[in-house]
């Protein structure tokens, strides 16, 4: 595929403030005169959605790891193919809320699995589409979940409902990421002020854009 777009993800571990910052970056760069599509993954299209739905009910408590990795997986090759290759063909900028380093971070290392191994079933997924550039907000999974756990507007779903133990090695699980792939990631720290994180990553983007 030749890629004229922009492609630019955003990782990190529950509550760490990614939606509401992305929403904010999405209307700058509008105003900007941008072509821009903001989306998210696991969703962004129906198909996706649904997939979304399967895996994120409270009541799928039986669901095994490895069927989880490969819904993730369907889901995102579907939101790719449908939505996100041909935006980046037609040279636009897409803001994507979570991708593949989600999967390498929650389902290799969160769940087990391992990072490599998830990663193979993801590149049957996704070919040789990667980010240009993923922005990791950078915030201790326990700050995260409270922030969560104040915010009666977010229903909290299946992964949120995980042990502590579990999110902190999703967290570890992105720090190795992180140093695979040191030229693509640049950390944020998403402890700051909503309005802080937003400056900086604004100046992250507009960098990238130059
Ligand atoms: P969200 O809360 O950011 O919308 O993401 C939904 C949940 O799915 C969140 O707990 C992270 C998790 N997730 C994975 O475990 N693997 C993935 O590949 C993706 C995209 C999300």
């Amino acid at each position: 595929m030749v890629q004229k777009g922009v492609f630019i993800t955003f990782e990190g571990p529950e509550g760490a403030g990614k939606t509401t910052v992305i929403a904010e970056l999405y209307k700058r760069l509008v105003s900007e005169g941008h072509n821009i599509i903001l989306t998210r993954e696991p969703g962004g299209i129906r198909i996706a959605e649904k997939i979304r739905d399967v895996i994120l009910d409270n009541n799928h408590l039986e669901m095994d790891a490895k069927t989880e990795a490969l819904l993730y997986a369907a889901a995102r090759r579907q939101h790719l193919a449908e939505k996100v290759m041909p935006a980046l063909r037609d040279g636009y900028i897409v803001l994507c809320d979570r991708f593949v380093d989600s999967s390498l971070a929650y389902q290799g290392h969160g769940r087990g699995l391992g990072i490599d191994e998830v990663l193979s079933i993801n590149e049957f997924a996704i070919g040789e589409t990667m980010p240009d550039l993923t922005i990791f907000f950078d915030i201790d999974p326990e700050v995260g979940l409270a922030r969560i756990a104040k915010n009666d507007e977010r229903e909290q779903n299946r992964l949120d409902r995980e042990s502590l133990d579990f999110h902190y090695k999703v967290y570890n699980g992105y720090q190795e990421i992180i140093r695979r792939y040191p030229n693509r990631i640049v950390k944020t720290d998403a402890s700051l002020s909503e309005l802080e994180v937003t400056e900086n990553v604004w100046k992250i983007i507009c960098n990238q854009l130059m």
